[in-house]
């Protein structure tokens, strides 16, 4: 298609209709021009192909197909390559059905651990939203489909999400809520972005022209188009201009007529209108390119892919020794989850599965036995919260007669969803019940946990362990079999951090915000990043998880201990499986920044991170490459990335709070940030300027003289040491020349002085 041609021959009428869908999830085609129709589909983790009976909360049904592991799950591999695989799949499952782009990868930040979507977002940190979402594009264009990253951007709660204002300051949107988009457009460019339902510091993201086209496009190199999330639109004409392209779902020409009217008004530029039907374009026409009609979607070989991601995400918290189970043991399966799991969560990115598998049927099979001689009890009604005592007493009686006990718990589908948050961080009532109960008659009782984001566990002392499989699509009962039996040793990593409380999360306080206003009060510190300056007691710290073997590391090696800002730095190390079975590693790279008093920052960030299988006694070097970015913070006087010139510690690690080793390096910062003197400027803050200082020393010169007059006529100023006085003038501004200069020192010396120190 000669997308440039096309749009000569485009009536404006055409154009503008093009610039809507034609129904709730396809483009419009142009026959006469040979534009075909192109189908998107709900995304991320398979496919929501619906035809007739369409909608955008999942209600009606879908065609059948497979739901992998959802959004935090699968990021909790930390396994770049798995999730690209993960990727590929649903790629060549988007060909099969004639899909040209799956609405996808969603990467919000987990501001809140109460956001209802949270099991669809990847994790609290930029860098492994971005490093995860950008493989898996990656993933799935390899297959000739697109993706579309959403929801851009600050999207971090449900409630009055299509109203509600995210007020973010400029370093903690860049650093936080930009950052995992960022890396995800610049790695794997995807070929479409949706925008977000809410506002932006006042403007909606629907028609945010610095967010869409200044940083998406201008500064990111985006190039294609911006969706709008379903019914995001506020003002359709503010939207072509911002750069906002495609409206979804269909209008009803009710805003192609708006679009008509603004070009021949002259409100809207047909540039602008070509633009926006260019990048569409654009798109239609890569997917009809890259067609691939006799692609398979082949459901059973997929479940068994979505099994892997499965068993290579789920994160075993504690193991005091119980698992993994023998054959031999007698086990005793309690909690309904176990017969009917929950494995997805509700909204949009609800999957119509076309099989599942739940854990006790996964056990009779692993083990060679029928239900009947498995040992089962349900401990609680997933329909209802409340407490039922008989239950538990069937439960506990159970329990008491077997060596072991898995216990699953954890969210059921009416706790977490697309269109509201939490409201509290617990588990109902009747799962922590059943947990106390059982706990006090067994003594190896592991608990298995269904939920998309943190909980709270009161029992966690009384249990010996828990393993967090968090949504693990529909494969997950054998998954979480294959962990419990040792068939797979757990690999997961926590991408979040679960808070002890609810309370002590960092933005507690002003979570859901008022009416529609929702100040990110907490700035850059979400997060471990919060925790961790804090030194806070957490649950689980961002990065744990544990393992059947163990690993131990040794020798770092830093490529150089100083460097330039522009320069990269490589460390190094060697992991070794110190243990007694094959595993894998997640070797955690972070940096720590210098003191600065300049600018408050996070004590340490993500920068790198890599997973490494190891053999029994087989030892690995991991080795992370660090530019100017892994240092860097947004200053936003240059309105750039800024790496203070000093100290950085890199450390590397298997969580937050258990790192292993640290190296150092001296960076030179290349930049110089232009100081503006005004007659409010300090003293102090222009003697750390060697040019500035150099400027100024003939003032200073002539108010010691003041001083020192003043001093001689007063004997108290004896007292005053050296120190004081360089202390006064540290915190004087240069206005402070004129009233204790004792007359020597006017308003026109003033401009003199600062005309010498702006030049
Ligand atoms: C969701 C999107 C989804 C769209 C289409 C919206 O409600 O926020 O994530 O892709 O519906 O189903």
């Amino acid at each position: 298609m000669n997308v440039k041609e096309i749009i000569k021959q485009l009536t404006l009428e055409e154009k503008a209709g093009l610039c809507s869908g034609a129904d709730f999830w396809r483009t419009k085609a142009v026959e006469r021009l040979g534009v075909p129709q192109m189908m998107v589909s709900d995304g991320p983790h398979g496919l929501r192909k619906q035809s007739d009976e369409a909608d955008h909360l999942g209600v009606n049904e879908s065609i059948k197909a497979v739901c992998f592991p959802t959004g935090v799950t699968v990021a909790s591999s930390f396994d770049k390559d798995l999730i690209r695989v993960m990727g590929e799949t649903i790629g060549k499952e988007c060909q099969a059905e004639n899909l040209g782009v799956v609405l996808g990868p969603a990467m919000n930040i987990k501001r809140s651990p109460l956001c209802g979507r949270n099991f669809e977002y990847f994790s609290e940190d930029p860098y492994l939203s971005g490093t995860m979402a950008a493989s898996q594009i990656n993933g799935i264009q390899s297959q000739g489909v697109g993706t579309s990253i959403k929801h851009f951007v600050a999207n971090n709660q449900e409630h009055r999400r299509m109203s509600s204002n995210s007020v973010i300051d400029e370093r903690t949107l860049r650093e936080i809520y930009l950052e995992g988009f960022e890396i995800a457009v610049k790695e794997a460019k995807p070929w479409t972005v949706m925008c977000s339902y809410n506002v932006l510091n006042g403007v909606y993201a629907s028609e945010n022209k610095r967010l869409l086209t200044e940083i998406l496009r201008d500064e990111w190199g985006f190039d294609g188009f911006v969706v709008s999330d379903w019914g995001a639109v506020n003002d359709r004409v503010e939207g072509v201009k911002a750069g906002m392209d495609l409206e979804m779902p269909s209008s009803f020409g009710v805003n192609d007529q708006k679009i008509i009217e603004a070009v021949k008004s002259g409100a809207l530029s047909e540039d602008d209108l070509d633009r926006t039907v260019e990048d569409i374009l654009t798109i239609v026409d890569r997917y009809q390119s890259n067609r691939k009609p006799e692609s398979v979607f082949d459901r059973d070989a997929d479940h068994e892919i979505a099994r892997k991601v499965a068993r290579e995400s789920m994160v075993l918290l504690k193991n005091k020794e119980v698992l993994p189970l023998s054959k031999n043991d007698k086990v005793a399966f309690i909690g309904e989850f176990a017969k009917k799991p929950r494995f997805q969560g509700g909204g949009s990115s609800h999957i119509n599965t076309h099989k599942t598998s739940n854990a006790v049927e996964s056990a009779c099979e692993y083990l060679g036995l029928s239900q009947d001689e498995f040992l089962y009890a349900s401990g609680y009604s997933i329909a209802e919260d409340t407490i039922n005592q008989k239950l538990i007493d069937e439960a506990v009686h159970m329990a008491k007669q077997v060596d072991k006990v898995v216990i699953f718990a954890g969210l059921p589908d009416a706790y977490e969803s697309e269109g509201y948050d939490r409201t509290h961080m617990r588990l109902p009532e009747s799962h922590d019940a059943l947990i106390e109960a059982i706990a006090q008659v067994n003594e190896h009782v592991i608990v298995v946990l269904h939920n998309g984001s943190p909980v709270e566990m009161p029992w966690i002392d009384k249990v010996s362990s828990v393993l967090e499989a968090y949504l693990a699509g529909q494969s997950v009962g054998q998954a979480t079999v294959d962990i419990l039996y040792g068939e797979v040793n757990p690999s997961g990593r926590l991408a979040e951090t679960f808070p002890k409380r609810l309370e002590d999360n960092p933005s507690y306080l002003f979570y859901v915000g008022e009416k529609d206003t929702v100040e990110y009060r907490e700035g850059v510190f979400v997060g471990y990043r919060y925790y961790d300056a804090k030194n806070m007691d957490v649950l689980f710290p961002f990065g744990h998880g544990l393992s059947y073997t163990s690993f131990e590391y040794k020798d770092i090696n830093i490529s150089t201990a100083k460097m330039s800002d522009t320069d990269t730095v490589t460390v190094s190390l060697r992991v070794t499986n110190t243990g007694e079975c094959k595993g894998k590693e997640v070797v955690q790279c972070y940096v720590v920044p210098l003191k600065s008093l300049d600018v408050i920052r996070p004590i340490k960030e993500l920068k790198g991170f890599e997973k490494v299988e190891l053999e029994v006694g087989e030892s690995k070097t991991v080795e992370f490459t660090l530019d100017k970015r892994s240092f860097a913070y947004f200053n936003t006087t240059i309105n750039d990335w800024y790496v203070p010139s000093g100290d950085y510690e890199i450390v590397v690690g298997k969580s937050s709070r258990d790192i292993q080793l640290s190296a150092h390096v001296a960076i030179e910062s290349t930049v110089e940030i232009p100081m503006v003197c005004t007659a409010n400027t300090l003293i102090g803050d222009l003697l750390q300027v060697p040019e500035k200082a150099k400027v100024l020393e003939p003032f200073m010169q002539e108010m010691e003289k003041v001083f020192q007059g003043e001093e001689n006529d007063d004997i108290a100023a004896e007292a005053i040491t050296k120190e004081m006085k360089e202390a006064m003038f540290r915190y004087m501004p240069l206005r402070n020349f004129i009233s204790f200069g004792n007359g020597q020192f006017g308003h026109d010396d003033l401009e003199v002085l600062l005309k010498a120190l702006n030049n």
